[in-house]
């Protein structure tokens, strides 16, 4: 026997059974984005690394730590995407889309970061974004967080998400701070874990976001963000928190929250959720007002989030919210393979008839054997058919999942039965 080859660490499939639950939360949370107005990009996977050098910042963990690179034949070096908002910013300034309109966008896709796996954390994980750009107001803060919000209350998760934000300010507000947290922290920097005291020199305002204790203590009695915070990011923030005060949405201002990628301003925000252990952050985002000039095009302001469709979904099944595992609605089966003819004609009849999926037994064998492939579809019906049946132009109905007789229906009935049943379910 030869050897398998097995999935790479970090990634993973993704079977029937999961893929179904998979498919219906993506779908959910698209259509909300979609009822908002946003209009998709398909962006490419791979990037120029610079891109994501430039747009990320050379400091941050996904550039610094966590990047796919390659090289291709012509030498270009390359990177798999980490996250899409640079993408999409490189994607509108090269159609200079900011121009004539103010375009509100969304992706979903892939992503790759070299990370230490673990539940929750994979290193090929998928986002659905959302980026709106030309708007500097805080009503378009609000609206990215009205839309996840929507999106938590139609999958039933509610209840188990909560909304953390805070301010980090303007770029000057930030390079003040971390000077005055620098020179605050020096002097005790041997009280810090090991990458945070890298951070002293890389990119200090991580170090809020520490999860070390004795780091966490030391910051206790750190200089405060928020006194570094000009008056113009104050009524900002004040602004998007009076929507959501007014729409009854409840949040947390966490001024620890600082975000780990670098071209954040403004605004920052994370849904959390505590049933998922360490890897509780289901959606981020925030305002990054300078990225767009950053990357070579017009200075425009911009905000978005990205939503970790795989923590969506782990908690959707960890709260143990309901996902039709099934592989059909509907499992035609064929008494003999002289039968196979009608047998397609019926089926196709009525995927044009009803919305529903219909799977035709393949292969033969016995009626006992179709039907325990029936039932192991999880269709909810089985339609045989057999010799009476073709002569009389007929179908035999059965209801795998409920207590009622078999029924013999010509196609129009049949059709009628099961758009009724599909109604009322
Ligand atoms: P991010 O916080 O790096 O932000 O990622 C957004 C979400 O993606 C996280 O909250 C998490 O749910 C999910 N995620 C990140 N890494 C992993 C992983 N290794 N495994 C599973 N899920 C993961 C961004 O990517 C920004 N581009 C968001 C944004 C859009 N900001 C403005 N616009």
């Amino acid at each position: 026997m030869s050897e398998k080859t097995p999935v790479v660490r970090g990634l993973r499939d993704i079977y029937p059974g999961e893929s179904e639950r998979f498919d219906m939360v993506e779908q959910s949370m698209i259509e909300i984005i979609r009822k908002y107005g946003y209009q998709e990009i398909r962006l490419p996977m791979l990037e120029a690394i610079d891109l994501f050098s430039r747009g990320l910042g050379e400091a941050t963990d996904a550039v610094e730590k966590e990047m796919y690179t390659l090289e291709d034949r012509d030498h270009d070096v390359l990177a798999l995407r980490p996250e899409g908002t640079a993408s999409c910013v490189r994607a509108v300034i090269d159609r200079n889309m900011t121009r004539e309109g103010k375009p509100r966008l969304w992706y979903a896709g892939p992503m790759f970061r070299y990370e230490r796996p673990q539940k929750g954390r994979y290193r090929q994980f998928y986002q659905i974004g959302a980026e709106a750009f030309g708007l500097e107001g805080p009503d378009v803060d609000a609206e990215l967080i009205f839309m996840g919000h929507d999106m938590w209350k139609m999958l039933g998760l509610e209840s188990a998400v909560e909304l953390e934000m805070n301010t980090i300010g303007s770029g000057d507000s930030r390079r003040a701070y971390s000077e005055a947290l620098v020179k605050y922290l020096n002097p005790r920097k041997k009280e810090l874990d090991v990458d945070s005291e890298r951070r002293l020199t890389t990119n200090p305002m991580r170090i809020l976001d520490s999860k070390n204790s004795s780091t966490q203590k030391l910051l206790e009695s750190a200089p405060d963000l928020h006194d570094f915070i000009d008056s113009a990011s104050r009524t900002h923030f004040e602004g998007v928190c009076e929507y959501l005060d007014r729409e009854g949405i409840n949040f947390r201002v966490n001024p620890r929250l600082v975000r780990g990628l670098d071209y954040y301003t403004d605004t920052v925000f994370e849904w959390v959720t505590d049933k998922l252990g360490s890897q509780g952050t289901i959606c981020a985002g925030g305002r990054y007002d300078g990225l767009v000039e950053r990357l070579g095009g017009p200075s425009v302001p911009a905000a978005g989030f990205a939503a970790g469709l795989d923590r969506v979904v782990l908690l959707h099944e960890t709260l143990g919210m309901n996902a039709d595992e099934s592989a059909a609605d509907v499992y035609v089966i064929v008494m003999e393979s002289r039968h196979e003819a009608y047998a397609r004609r019926l089926a196709q009849f009525m995927r044009t008839e009803t919305s529903l999926r219909i799977r035709q037994h393949l292969g033969g064998g016995k009626v006992g054997v179709q039907m325990r492939q029936a039932d192991r579809s999880g269709a909810r019906w089985a339609v045989i058919v057999g010799d009476d049946e073709v002569a009389e132009n007929r179908v035999a109905l059965k209801w795998l999942r409920e207590e009622t007789e078999q029924e013999s229906l010509d196609f129009e009935q049949l059709a009628t039965c099961l758009n009724r049943a599909v109604e009322s379910h």
